[in-house]
């Protein structure tokens, strides 16, 4: 696997030449075809549904795409920019329309629309809605972040990851958009690339996605699931991805498997980064220019929270060690290795530094908290998590406890099993200071109905002093945060293998700020 960094100068000029070719300029689109003002469908064209994402105090992202067969190449459109038409207003009946305008679906992108509506109130519930032709699309619900120097008295958000559609249904979705939340945020495998297989609860379209077309179908088939498309309706979304949305355990532009050329693997990160663009409600500075994409950014809520969105993915060096579980030496001890990457890590710095918020949220995918897995003396851990890198992860722990960083919380994916981790400065050292806590999420459905007994997660809990918590179900998390605690629910769905499954409460932390380390209450 580490083959293809040979590669590396022509590697480079290569990006350059795809960020060149592949940048579309959003501006040539509304001169360079004629756009259809009135445009006739052979079907409904929302029935991808509508999305929010990305608050500002004074505004939102909208998102819907025109797709009147979603699953068809091209999803039934023709190759002209289409004209939508937007509403924002107060009322869910639209009597009292407060932003609106126009927007182009073009078909570069696959006549998705992006919306960067501002102007609006913050700390504020929104209604929106989007026109096209004689359609109107389903009635979206949003909600604006606090004012930049406001302390709102809470904020509430859910967490989920790992959503393998083969796996199970997503059964944590009905329940989360019950709750009165502010936001919710994804932190990765929101799809699975992998090919159709029989005899699983749900089956993919196709087999593996590479071409750009095959990974939009993909995002069409999880995006027509209901439950999905409703939590995507109600709630603003803050997303993130990690590997799925492209190719399993992939490192910057080196394949888990070996002989795939980088410039071949490039082509495929392009179609996976702007597939990924496309289908989710991000701003205009996550726009893809090839097969880079910045998606690291903030979101603030007030002087209360300040979520950090991190990409552990795209800037990463290769996984030491020929990934895996390893012992924690050689390469994984390497201070040239970078899970961030040298600009993204200096950038999360700097914002910590200047954040005047209560909490500092690093919202991000794998394990930073350094669980060893192995028996007895043989200590393994995982080198596709941080403590495969753990020169990056001290620096980050160094840190935050020199520079009196308030309240870090890590929110991690990718695991599909929960875990409360203290996150201890040094870990080999049982009386070493606390400076962070980390809560992993479950998956949503992936890796089945869950609960069961891992016998390695069950031995590594009870041997890692830091593990508060561990838990094997499927489901998502639910935070409720205010100027002095952080209270951490634990939600699990008992089932996701056929729909329909309760919600169970299965563990809530309570962090008080100021004070590290969690209580179980
Ligand atoms: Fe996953």
């Amino acid at each position: 696997m580490n083959s293809s960094k040979r590669y590396g100068v022509e590697r480079r000029q290569f990006l350059k030449y795809m960020a060149a070719v592949s940048a579309i300029p959003f501006s040539s689109c509304r001169t360079t075809s004629p756009v259809i003002t009135r445009p006739q469908f052979e079907d409904y064209p929302f029935k991808l549904s509508v999305a929010s994402g990305d608050p500002e105090p004074d505004g939102v992202v909208l998102w819907t795409r025109l797709a009147p067969l979603p699953l068809d190449e091209g999803g039934g459109m023709p190759s002209e920019p289409i004209e939508t038409f937007w509403e924002v207003a107060n009322d869910e009946a639209f009597r009292n329309i407060v932003q609106k305008g126009t927007a182009h679906a073009i078909p570069q992108l696959g006549h998705s629309v992006h919306v960067e509506v501002t102007g609006l109130k913050p700390a504020h519930s929104y209604f929106y809605r989007f026109h096209a032709g004689v359609h109107t699309s389903p009635v979206g619900r949003t909600r604006t972040a606090p004012a930049e120097d406001s302390m709102p008295e809470r904020v509430r958000f859910a967490f989920t990851s790992c959503q393998n559609y083969e796996s199970g249904y997503f059964n944590g979705y009905p329940h989360m958009v019950k709750e009165d939340l502010d936001l919710i945020v994804h932190l990765g495998d929101y799809i699975y690339e992998y090919g159709g297989v029989n005899n699983r609860p749900r089956k993919h379209i196709g087999a593996e996605v590479e071409s750009l077309d095959e990974y939009r179908t993909r995002y069409a088939q999880y995006r027509l699931d209901r439950m999905l498309a409703e939590a995507h309706r109600q709630f603003p979304w803050l997303v993130t991805w990690d590997d799925h949305e492209f190719d399993n355990n992939y490192a910057n532009l080196v394949s888990e498997e070996d002989g795939i050329s980088p410039e071949k693997f490039l082509v495929r990160r392009m179609n996976a980064y702007q597939a990924y663009y496309e289908f989710m409600p991000l701003r205009r500075r996550s726009f893809p220019q090839g097969p880079q994409m910045t998606l690291y950014r903030s979101c603030k809520y007030g002087r209360l929270a300040n979520f950090n969105v991190l990409d552990t993915r795209q800037y990463r060096t290769d996984q030491p060690n020929g990934d895996r579980q390893k012992p924690m030496v050689g390469k994984a001890l390497d201070p040239r290795a970078t899970m961030l990457g040298e600009q993204q890590e200096n950038w999360l710095m700097k914002n910590l530094i200047n954040s005047s918020a209560t909490w500092n949220i690093m919202a991000q995918q794998v394990m930073m908290a350094p669980l060893n897995r192995g028996k007895g003396e043989d200590r393994r851990y995982s080198m596709d998590q941080w403590p495969g890198y753990e020169v990056s992860r001290r620096r980050l722990l160094d840190f935050f406890h020199q520079r009196k960083i308030p309240n870090p919380v890590v929110l991690t994916g990718d695991i599909h099993v929960n875990w409360v981790n203290d996150l201890q400065l040094d870990f080999k050292d049982d009386n070493s200071p606390v400076v962070g806590t980390e809560f992993v999420g479950t998956s949503m459905s992936s890796g089945g109905n869950g609960g069961n007994r891992i016998t390695e997660y069950e031995r590594a809990a009870e041997q890692n002093d830091f593990v508060q918590y561990y838990n094997s179900n499927r489901g998502y998390v639910s935070c409720d945060i205010t100027p002095d605690t952080w209270t951490t629910h634990f939600r699990i769905t008992p089932f996701v293998e056929k729909p329909g499954a309760p919600l169970i409460n299965e563990a809530s932390f309570l962090l008080k700020s100021g004070i590290p380390g969690v209580k179980r209450i």
